[in-house]
Formats: structure tokens, C-alpha cells, sequence
């Protein structure tokens, strides 16, 4: 009996491997060794350490508006690409977790993205002389400080206990491998922007051109 359950558990780690691959390759990360991933909960905690060192900057650099808006642009660009690997990756595992404070905070987790994702829209139109720049950075800055000791606290310790070593690193796998994906897209949306006004440029000038010569014929 004790074999067959180190068999499943063999073969079910086999299948994770498998998948792991499977998203590595499709996102192109996949060099035909096994994907080691850092622990999702690492990668997430570095993740908010990063945020709570760009908003200690915004907080020292608050009255020189150049240097508050470059931060809080940094800061909200990160902050989008974090929520999505929680999203789409981390929460999704843990919504089966059989903690149910935990299951709580991820549930929490969500509604709080809400909020952030507007304030994050919000601050993307505003330059820091608005009066209401400052007031908004800030309470992005308490919500996602609050989101992130949470997590922290309540969340990621019960992920650990109840996932295992080996899940973590697979989830942490795929999250490096979707954010790759996630900042390519970023800069290639970016340059498509203005691959199009070149092409629409082009374009007008060849009907302008065609008109002329239809008009002088
Ligand atoms: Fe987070």
C-alpha cells in the first residue's frame, strides 16, 4: 500500500515536471534542462520588497515632483505585472489550500487588486503637480504595503506547509516564465505603437501621391 502511494507520488511529480516543461517551452524559457524555478513565495516576496523600496523612495522624494512621478510610474509597472503572476499562477493554487483564513486573504488578495488596478490607471493620468497625485500615490502605497504584510503573514507561510517544496518551485517556474513573457509583450506593444503611426504615415503619403496623379491625369 505504502509503495503504491510512493508510486502516485512519483508519477504525479513526473506530470509536474512534464507541465512545468510544457510552459517553459511554450514561453520560449525551456532549454532542455529541468526549469528550475525559485520558490513562488520567494519570487513573490522579492517582488513586494522591491515596491516597498520604491515607495520608501517616493515617501523621501514627495516634494520633488519629477522624481515622485518617475517612482510611482516604476512603481505601478511592476505592481501590474505582479498582479497578473498572483492572478494567473499563485492564487489559482492556492484557492485549493484547505486553510480557510488563507483561502480568505487570497479571496481579499483579489478585491484589493481592483482598487489598485484603478488607482494604478488613475495616477498613469496625472502628473505630480495634480493635487490629488499625492493623495493617491499614498493610498496605493498603505494598500499595497497592508496586501503584501498579509500575504506575507497569513498566506505564504500556509502555501509553504501545504504546497511543498517541489510545487513552489514549479509554480515559481512558471511566473518567471510568464513575467519574461508579460515585460516582452510590454516593450513590443510599446514598439508596435510606433511601427503603426509609421505605417499609417506611410500610407497617407501614398494616397496623397496616387490622388495627385489621378487629378493631373
Ligand atoms: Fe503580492
Amino acid at each position: 500500500m505504502k509503495r503504491q502511494a510512493r508510486k502516485t507520488s512519483k508519477s504525479q511529480s513526473e506530470d509536474r515536471g512534464v507541465i512545468s516543461r510544457f510552459m517553459a517551452s511554450v514561453t520560449g524559457g525551456y532549454s532542455g534542462q529541468e526549469a528550475e524555478g525559485e520558490p513562488a513565495t520567494d519570487l513573490l516576496k522579492a517582488e513586494h520588497d522591491e515596491v516597498r523600496a520604491l515607495f520608501k523612495e517616493f515617501k523621501d522624494a514627495s516634494d520633488e515632483g519629477t522624481t515622485a512621478k518617475r517612482v510611482v510610474d516604476e512603481v505601478c509597472r511592476k505592481l501590474e505585472v505582479h498582479a497578473q503572476l498572483e492572478e494567473k499562477v499563485f492564487y489559482p493554487a492556492c484557492r485549493r489550500l484547505r486553510n480557510l483564513k488563507a483561502r480568505k486573504i487570497v479571496a481579499e488578495s483579489l478585491e484589493e487588486h481592483t482598487i489598485v488596478k484603478k488607482l494604478i490607471k488613475e495616477l498613469g493620468g496625472l502628473s505630480a503637480r495634480d493635487e490629488s497625485f499625492q493623495a493617491k500615490a499614498t493610498v496605493l502605497k498603505e494598500a499595497v504595503e497592508h496586501h503584501a504584510d498579509e500575504e506575507e503573514k497569513d498566506l505564504f507561510p500556509v502555501a509553504e506547509d501545504e504546497l511543498g517544496e517541489e510545487r513552489l518551485h514549479d509554480l515559481g517556474a512558471e511566473m518567471e516564465a510568464l513575467k519574461a513573457r508579460l515585460l516582452r509583450a510590454g516593450g513590443a506593444a510599446s514598439s508596435m505603437g510606433r511601427k503603426q503611426t509609421t505605417r499609417s504615415t506611410r500610407s497617407r503619403a501614398r494616397r496623397r501621391t496616387s490622388s495627385r496623379a489621378r487629378m493631373s491625369g
